[in-house]
């Protein structure tokens, strides 16, 4: 189309104003509970402190914009589109738009080593999901394919009665830190080689150490929450929690192929969310990929309830 531009920038050379004023116009999906610009404004700001943006794609027609995303680097080679983006001006050439910023974005993904981009469309409900259609047609076509339909899940312990299942003889549950490093990944990856997570099926070995680099070493991880299963020696089982605002969350749980079917995934569980209720956390979260059956089934038995839906799509240069 005439006079349609791409430029990529810095968080810093941003129109903060320009921008919550475009989204506000033009909301989809979890911006549409915002009552005004300012209030987008500040879910932006909240969002660029938590994840920050390395490049920000606008497209604009005769110098207004049009087109807006926003992409932040999870690692080296992962990077993640901000939620419910790109924003499009709502008008007959919105494919258009689309296909040039995402174009922008594999173009800069190649050029800057990222061989791996997450689209995210968190809180997805029927209020929503026709909006969520529309957007997911743009990335399936533009090389995104949809990977995970993912149920966030949470307890609120503050009157929940949490059951008590004593660990068997020979193994104990031990703080993360006193893992030792090779032989937690190595009972990570064969957890998760022989699950059913999407997620990590789907990515290359460099991909799958960086997620799981930055999830041990976030500077939110809870030390006190965090821990090993172990029989003797070995590290059998795992769980990394983060905490967030008023909240504890299990970002990576799992245990060996052959200690399953047993109830330990359970006990272990329930330690974490005993010892969450104890530190006086009112509420613990997990997200699960709905089709992880054993997963999904262990977190409703522990007693967490679906909360919100939320669907990824990936481009994955594999
Ligand atoms: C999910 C996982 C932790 C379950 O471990 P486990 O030790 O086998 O689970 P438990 O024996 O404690 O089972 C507890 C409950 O979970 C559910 N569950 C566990 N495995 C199940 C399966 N294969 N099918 C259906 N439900 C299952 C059941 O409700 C079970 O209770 P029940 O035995 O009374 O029916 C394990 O399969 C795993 O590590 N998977 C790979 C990593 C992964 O996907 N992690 C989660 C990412 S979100």
């Amino acid at each position: 189309m005439e006079n349609l531009k791409l430029l990529v920038c810095k968080w810093d050379e941003l129109d903060l104003d320009e921008v919550s004023e475009f989204i506000y116009d033009n909301r989809v999906g979890i911006y549409k509970g915002a009552s005004d610009s300012e209030g987008v404004k500040r879910h932006l700001s909240n969002i660029q402190e938590r994840f920050p943006a390395e490049a920000i794609f606008m497209a604009s027609r005769k110098g207004e914009l049009c087109g807006w995303v926003a992409l932040d680097r999870e690692s080296e080679s992962v990077a993640e589109l901000g939620r419910w983006q790109p924003i499009v001006k709502k008008s007959d050439s919105e494919e258009e738009i689309v296909n040039l910023i995402l174009k922008g974005v594999l173009d800069y993904a190649v050029r800057t080593g990222i061989t791996r981009i997450e689209s995210m469309f968190s809180e997805v409900s029927k209020d929503n999901d026709k909006e969520y259609e529309k957007s997911a047609k743009w990335f399936i076509s533009n090389g995104f394919p949809k990977l995970e339909d993912n149920a966030y899940m949470t307890m609120q312990l503050e009157s929940k009665d949490i059951e008590s299942r004593s660990i068997p003889d020979g193994l104990t549950i031990e703080s993360l830190e006193s893992a030792d490093y090779s032989d937690l990944y190595e009972c990570y990856y064969e957890s998760f080689v022989t699950g059913e997570d999407r997620d990590f099926l789907d990515m290359n070995d460099k991909q799958r150490k960086e997620k799981f680099d930055k999830s041990l070493h976030s500077h939110t991880i809870n030390q006190h929450l965090s821990s090993v299963l172990k029989d003797g020696e070995k590290i059998v089982g795992f769980s990394f929690v983060l905490s967030r605002d008023n909240e504890e969350h299990v970002d990576r749980f799992g245990i060996r192929k052959a200690y399953r079917g047993k109830g330990l995934a359970k006990a272990h569980l329930l330690h974490v969310v005993r010892s969450a209720k104890e530190a006086g956390t009112p509420m613990v979260s997990i997200g699960v990929d709905t089709i992880n059956s054993s997963a999904f089934n262990l977190y409703k038995n522990v007693g967490f309830e679906v909360d919100s839906r939320m669907i990824v799509h990936t481009w994955n240069l594999n």
